[in-house]
C-alpha cells in the first residue's frame, strides 16, 4: 500500500523575516510515518518545517506554506491507497507579502488575512480522491460532536479527534489521547505515546481500505 501522509505546522509569510505559524512540532505526522514504513507500506510525507529527523525510506516533499502544501498534496494524492491529514495547516495567511522588512514606524498595525485553501476538504471533490481519507481533527470543546461534523462535511472514512485545549497531550507532547471516529461508530483511545496510537490509526485505516476493495 502507499500511505500518503501531511505533518507539522506551515508558515505563512508576513514580510521576508517574519511569518504565521502554529505550535505543531510535527510528532504525530511522523509517527504515522513511521509505523507506516515499519509495516512496510511506502510513505510519501508531505511535511511543514519541523525539528524531526526524516523517518528513513520515506518519500519526503517538505513545504512551507499551506498553498505549497497543497499543491504537492494534489500532486501525489492519486499515487496514494489511504491519506492521512496530521498537519496543522494554517487557516488563513497575510493578503500580501510586502518585499522589504516590514518598518515599525507606527505603534499599531492591522494584518489583514485571506482564507487558505481547505487541503483535506478538496479530497474529494477537486482531486476526485478515491482512496481512504482519514482527517484529524483539533478541537477545544464539543471535541466528538465537532469531529463528526468535519467527517462528513469532508468526506473521510475516518477522523482523528483530539483535544487540544490539554497541555498533556496534543501539541507538541510525546501522548496524545484520541477518538476514531466513523460514520458508525466512535473508539476512544486512552492516553498513550504517538508512536502506539499511531500503530491504531494505521490498523485502523488498513481496515477500512480491506472493507472497501470487499464491497
Ligand atoms: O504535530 P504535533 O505537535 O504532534 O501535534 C499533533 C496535532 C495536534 C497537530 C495533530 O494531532 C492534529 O490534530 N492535527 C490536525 C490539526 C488541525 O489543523 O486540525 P483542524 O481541525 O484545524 O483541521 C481539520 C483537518 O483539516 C486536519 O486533518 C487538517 O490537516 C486539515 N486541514 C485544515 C485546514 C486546511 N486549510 N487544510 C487542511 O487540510
Amino acid at each position: 500500500m502507499t500511505i500518503l501522509i501531511t505533518a507539522g505546522p506551515t508558515q505563512e509569510a508576513i514580510d521576508p523575516v517574519r511569518y504565521l505559524t502554529n505550535r505543531s512540532s510535527g510528532k504525530m505526522g511522523y509517527a504515522l510515518a513511521e509505523q507506516a514504513l515499519g509495516m512496510k507500506h511506502r510513505v510519501i510525507l508531505i511535511s511543514g518545517p519541523t525539528q524531526l529527523d526524516i523517518p528513513a525510506g520515506a518519500d519526503f516533499i517538505p513545504v512551507e506554506s499551506a498553498r505549497e502544501m497543497f499543491t504537492a498534496v494534489e500532486r501525489f494524492i492519486s499515487q496514494s491507497d489511504i491519506a492521512i491529514f496530521a498537519a496543522a495547516v494554517a487557516d488563513y495567511r497575510p493578503t500580501s507579502v510586502p518585499e522589504q522588512k516590514i518598518k515599525k514606524s507606527s505603534e499599531t498595525m492591522t494584518l489583514e488575512l485571506v482564507k487558505n485553501p481547505d487541503i483535506l476538504g478538496s479530497c474529494r471533490d477537486v482531486f476526485h480522491y478515491q482512496g481512504v481519507l482519514v482527517g484529524f481533527a483539533a478541537e477545544t470543546e464539543k471535541v466528538e460532536e465537532h469531529a463528526r461534523g468535519k467527517l462528513l462535511r469532508k468526506g473521510c472514512d475516518l477522523l482523528i479527534a483530539n483535544d487540544v485545549s490539554r497541555q498533556d497531550i496534543g501539541f507538541d507532547q510525546d501522548e496524545n489521547e484520541i477518538m476514531l471516529i466513523t460514520a458508525e461508530e466512535t473508539i476512544p483511545l486512552p492516553k498513550d505515546s504517538k508512536k502506539h496510537l499511531a500503530s491504531h490509526v494505521i490498523k485502523e485505516a488498513l481496515l477500512i481500505s480491506q472493507e472497501k476493495a470487499e464491497q
